[in-house]
């Protein structure tokens, strides 16, 4: 017969030691750490408040109440509040698989439900760390619906506050459609995965052999399918990367996006770029070496790094303040707008425009990419998700073409047209309905002098001016000036209110 103060110990202790000993050696052993020491490495030392320790799971079929002894008091799922990253708030839960393999029971559904209506209630982000074998098998329905209200939750924070996932572990059937509901999706390389129905479902129904890894691991989801949008090296390199992907965004959509102290100096000028752009225009550079050259201190937090590699997106910051950066490819598939590009890019607008971060994008784009694939993949449905993407936005744009601006693709990076705040040119950019190759041959087919033609067509259209004759670049700039102007652009903008007309929901081209 234990005191009230003696049980309150012993319940508290229980709980510390998760699933026991045992369990949490074979996590050690997998290369992962278990449900608090990945939320030790994550937050601020001491800086967080745990909640919700006393609560168990309510299941007494299957052995399970008997379980609920042997297992101690089961804390299945570690939540905590409050929790702070670089003197900035937020909510976190980690899942603990040491507990019935982190399975999601009904108590264990309300806990992380719990986390996400006060994130709600106070405007800050909620981080998920998952590893969890999925429904809590003997719960039946009750952890269904445990699901289906963490999913409710997530559709109504989207937008509201950041909310990130990043899978430590297992991750099945309906367990992964939370992650795919947040704002990003990280993996650790070689112990998380994630997918609808495991390999042994695969076979049976479509008699397909597929590895665990292959099916849902990191490579498959970052490069092939743009599920998830980085893979880290392990459990410490994923946690310390997370802690520093947070502190570019803001903590809600009512609040500005972040703004830290810069020791570069905003009018740096940057020499280099000068000479970036091969004097031939179907040469290829790499838009990474300019955003790198551009934004502070050459870090740039890219988003998706391995996936629709035509496009590049990803945070960084200019004199201290978040920016979000899209760019054309020139290295890969000439820097082509297809399927998968536009779908990166507009996911990666979209996610700025909601939480107040300018948008800078770097146009060198020949146009959609053709052909049957993409055509009949729906190009044309997934394009306009780009376009609508870039013209919904209202938080600042700025846009740099540092040469193609080719076709349908111009008007869709950002242009003057869709509300770009401040266009400008670099003397190498080529603004026209398409190469002069192609046009000519087109306007002039089958007469004499085509490379008469193509020369007056490159001297007519091959250049800055008829897009800055129009006003639809505001200034042709030398290239050394970007980082300059784009700053002190940014300042002015900052003030900036735009407010697109009432509506209960835009109809996104999905
Ligand atoms: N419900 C209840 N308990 C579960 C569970 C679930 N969905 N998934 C795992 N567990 C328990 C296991 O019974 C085991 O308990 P124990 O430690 O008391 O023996 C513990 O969690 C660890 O699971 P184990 O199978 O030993 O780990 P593993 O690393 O070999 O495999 C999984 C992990 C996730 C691949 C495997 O457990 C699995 O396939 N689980 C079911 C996944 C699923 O189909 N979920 C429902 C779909 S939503």
């Amino acid at each position: 017969h234990l005191s009230v103060k003696e049980r309150i110990e012993a319940k508290r202790r229980a709980a510390l030691a998760g699933g026991g000993q045992a369990r949490i050696d074979a996590q050690h052993k997998r290369g992962k750490l278990t449900a608090r020491e990945r939320i030790d490495l994550l937050l601020d030392t001491d800086s967080f408040v745990e909640t919700d320790m006393f609560v168990e799971h309510r299941c007494s079929d299957f052995g399970m109440e008997q379980d609920k002894n042997k297992v101690t008091h089961l804390p299945e799922v570690i939540f905590y509040f409050f929790n702070i990253i670089f003197c900035l708030c937020l909510f976190c839960f980690s899942q603990d698989f040491t507990v019935f393999g982190g399975s999601l029971s009904g108590a264990h559904a309300q806990k992380i439900c719990k986390i996400m209506d006060q994130a709600m209630k106070v405007g800050a982000p909620v981080i998920g760390l998952n590893d969890s074998g999925g429904a809590r098998i003997q719960e039946g329905v009750e952890s269904l619906a445990g699901y289906a209200d963490i999913f409710l939750r997530n559709v109504m924070a989207s937008g509201v506050i950041p909310q990130i996932s990043l899978i430590m572990g297992p991750c099945a059937g309906g367990a992964v459609y939370s992650p795919a509901l947040t704002d990003f999706t990280f993996m650790v390389k070689d112990t998380s995965y994630l997918f609808i129905t495991g390999p042994d479902v695969v076979k049976s129904v479509t008699n397909e052999d597929v590895t665990q890894e292959e099916l849902g691991g990191a490579k498959t989801h970052t490069s092939v399918s743009g599920v998830a949008h980085h893979a880290f090296e392990n459990d410490v390199d994923a946690l310390l990367n997370l802690r520093e992907f947070f502190t570019f965004l803001p903590l809600s959509n009512q609040d500005p996006a972040p703004i830290r102290e810069c020791h570069d100096p905003s009018d740096r000028l940057v020499r280099s770029l000068e000479t970036i752009v091969p004097l031939e225009s179907t040469k290829a550079y790499d838009m990474l070496e300019i955003i790198k050259a551009i934004v502070d201190e050459k870090d740039f937090f890219e988003i998706m790094p391995n996936y629709a590699k035509n496009i590049v997106v990803g945070f960084a910051r200019m004199n201290g303040r978040t920016v979000g950066i899209v760019g054309n490819q020139p290295k890969v598939a000439s820097g082509c707008l297809d399927i998968n590009s536009s779908v990166k890019g507009a996911r990666f607008v979209r996610f700025c425009d909601a939480f107040n971060i300018p948008i800078i994008t770097f146009v060198d784009v020949p146009g959609f990419l053709p052909g049957t694939a993409q055509e009949y993949g729906g190009i044309i449905r997934h394009g306009a998700k780009l376009l609508f993407a870039f013209a919904e936005a209202t938080v600042p744009k700025i846009t740099i073409i540092t040469r193609k601006a080719y076709g349908g693709a111009y008007d869709v990076m950002s242009s003057k047209h869709l509300r770009g705040d401040v266009n400008y040119a670099w003397p190498t950019a080529e603004v026209a309905v398409m190469g002069a190759k192609g046009a000519v041959q087109i306007i002039f087919r089958g007469k004499d002098n085509q490379a008469e033609a193509e020369a007056e067509y490159v001297e007519k259209f091959a250049n800055p001016f008829p897009a800055a004759v129009r006003g639809f670049v505001d200034d042709i700039i030398e290239p050394s000036t970007t980082r300059k102007l784009i700053c002190s652009n940014l300042e002015v903008l900052a003030r900036k209110k735009q407010v697109n007309p009432w509506k209960k929901h835009a109809n996104i081209p999905l």
